[in-house]
């Protein structure tokens, strides 16, 4: 199959097909500017606000359409292509309103309506969704939209009253994607700069080989905003959401590997299966149209030492596929940062695979994430444990913490002073002087080194705590 250089998508029931584009225009320039569309509003242009959101419509396995809520501000318009672009301008059906929309009118949930399309849209991807949510369920799909005048009640009403409004005439999305899948490459050029979506890992692979300073784009929840708020030239993206591999998630026997560009939406399910206690942690990981474009790979590849998902990754002692040319290896994630966003990729190299091993043993995994809002909101600290017990003595424990130094790691010191000890608050005691010799932490806006040290320390009282209080086995662990 050959390459292509035009980006092709649906919008409003049309096929477009755009060629010359800009590898880092966004989602909603191109709206707003080109198409002079403006619904959509831009409030923050860094993913936070959701005042961007529109819809994005997809063929998965050959027949079914997933809706993902995003965020337009931060995604690039290439990354469209093979999808359906749906805004706040499409959803209306001539003079009738959509059910969301019209729940909206009728609960006064607008008042100086700037964050209104972008609800309306979340509201779309949940109504599509998930046809009976509870209050929790409507509380996470608005956690990445901002209002600031009307209050969350009339919308949240809003969001439980449309499943009763009358029914939008069915539309079948799927005869036109069908129409733009294929299996050629993307490869634009613009102005100097390259856009390159491979469709498998080889061809990926000897793209890397070719163009070595290449960035490595995965879902954007990061990048997006080196050119938003950076703005820094891009001069060659390898866009990483088209190629097969990187795409699928495996069970096996002793792991579930996850590919590296699999969104965080659709890798989270199998992790917390396994592993409930990572639940609320992952919940309050960014917000669903962040959760939907990012990825777990850009997670660990980034190294943020704030990053959210590495300190329990650590402590299930999860390994990564690298590869570069035709050669794979392993590596353990606990090995993986060496500095301050400083990683073991080499430059022809990349990340393939997350594996993360299966509950072997009763291991009793929890994960917490300390912040100044329960939603949408970057770590101050974020912890993680693995604890065995045999009777009331620790057999093995794992603690792993973000927030507290350079990168995410291991409290080596505060596992020594657990392991092997009878699990009660005289060791827990002990662990947390550990702590302060493991961690020297830094004050930022986020929390002072004080604050973050003796939330750390009560974090672990916590985890105490909640392990003795409940019923470990059926909670937490799915061993044996
Ligand atoms: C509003 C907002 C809220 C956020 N909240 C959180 C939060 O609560 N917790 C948290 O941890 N993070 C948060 N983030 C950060 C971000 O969403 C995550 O780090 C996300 O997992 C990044 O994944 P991505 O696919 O978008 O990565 P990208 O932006 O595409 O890439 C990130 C980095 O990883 C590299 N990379 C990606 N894939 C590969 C690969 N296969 N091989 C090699 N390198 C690769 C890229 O080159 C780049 O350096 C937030 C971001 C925003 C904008
Ligand atoms: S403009 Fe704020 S999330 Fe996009
Ligand atoms: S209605 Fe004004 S910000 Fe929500």
């Amino acid at each position: 199959m050959s390459d292509r250089s035009t980006v092709r998508f649906v919008l409003d029931g049309e096929l477009i097909e755009l060629r010359d584009v800009d590898p880092t225009r966004t989602v909603l320039q191109f709206l707003r500017e080109d198409l002079r569309r403006k619904g959509s509003k831009e409030g923050c242009a860094e993913g936070d606000c959701g005042a961007c959101t529109v819809v994005v419509a997809e063929l998965v396995g050959g027949d079914e359409v997933q809706f993902k809520a995003i965020n337009s501000c931060i995604q690039f318009l290439p990354t469209l292509d093979g999808k359906e672009l749906i805004t706040v301008e499409g959803l209306a059906s001539g003079d009738s309103l959509h059910p969301v929309q019209s729940a909206m009118v009728k609960n006064h949930g607008s008042q100086c309506g700037f964050c209104t399309p972008g609800f309306i849209m979340s509201m779309f991807a949940l109504y599509e969704t998930n046809p009976n949510p509870g209050r929790r369920d409507i509380d996470d799909a608005l956690a990445g939209n901002l209002c600031r005048c009307t209050g969350y009640r009339p919308i949240v009403a809003a969001a439980t009253e449309m499943y009763s409004m009358p029914a939008p005439a069915s539309i079948d999305r799927s005869v036109l994607l069908k129409q733009i899948q294929d299996k050629s490459s993307l490869r634009i050029a613009h102005e100097g700069r390259r856009f390159l979506a491979p469709r498998d890992a080889d061809e990926l692979s000897a793209l890397l080989q070719e163009f070595p300073d290449a960035t490595v784009l995965a879902g954007g929840t990061d990048i997006g905003l080196w050119v938003t708020k950076q703005h820094r030239e891009l001069e060659t993206i390898i866009y990483t959401g088209r190629v097969a591999e990187l795409l699928s998630i495996a069970l096996t026997d002793t792991h579930i590997d996850i590919g590296a560009a699999v969104s965080l939406t659709d890798a989270v399910p199998s992790i917390v299966q396994l592993y409930p206690g990572l639940d609320e942690m992952f919940r309050r990981f960014a917000s669903p149209p962040i959760r939907n474009a990012g990825t777990l790979g850009g997670n660990i590849a980034n190294g943020s030492p704030i990053g959210d998902s590495m300190a329990a990754l650590m402590v299930l002692d999860a390994q990564l596929v690298l590869r570069c040319g035709d050669a794979e290896r392993e590596i353990s994630l606990g090995e993986f940062y060496h500095d301050y966003m400083a990683n073991d990729l080499q430059p022809c190299e990349f990340l393939l695979q997350v594996k993360v091993p299966k509950p072997s043993d009763i291991a009793v995994v929890r994960s917490h994430k300390w912040s100044k809002r329960f939603d949408q909101d970057i770590s101050a600290v974020c912890t993680a444990y693995r604890l065995v017990l045999e009777g009331d003595t620790v057999a093995s424990f794992r603690m792993a913490c973000g927030g507290l130094a350079a990168t995410v790691r291991r409290a080596t010191n505060t596992e020594a002073a657990i392991n092997g000890k009878p699990w009660n608050e005289a060791t827990i005691q002990a662990a947390c002087e550990a702590l302060a010799v493991d961690f020297a932490p830094i004050t930022d806006m986020r929390a002072s080194a004080d604050m973050r040290l003796r939330a750390t320390q009560n974090l672990l009282r916590r985890f105490l705590a909640e392990s003795v209080s409940e019923n470990l086995e059926t909670v937490y662990s799915y061993g044996r």
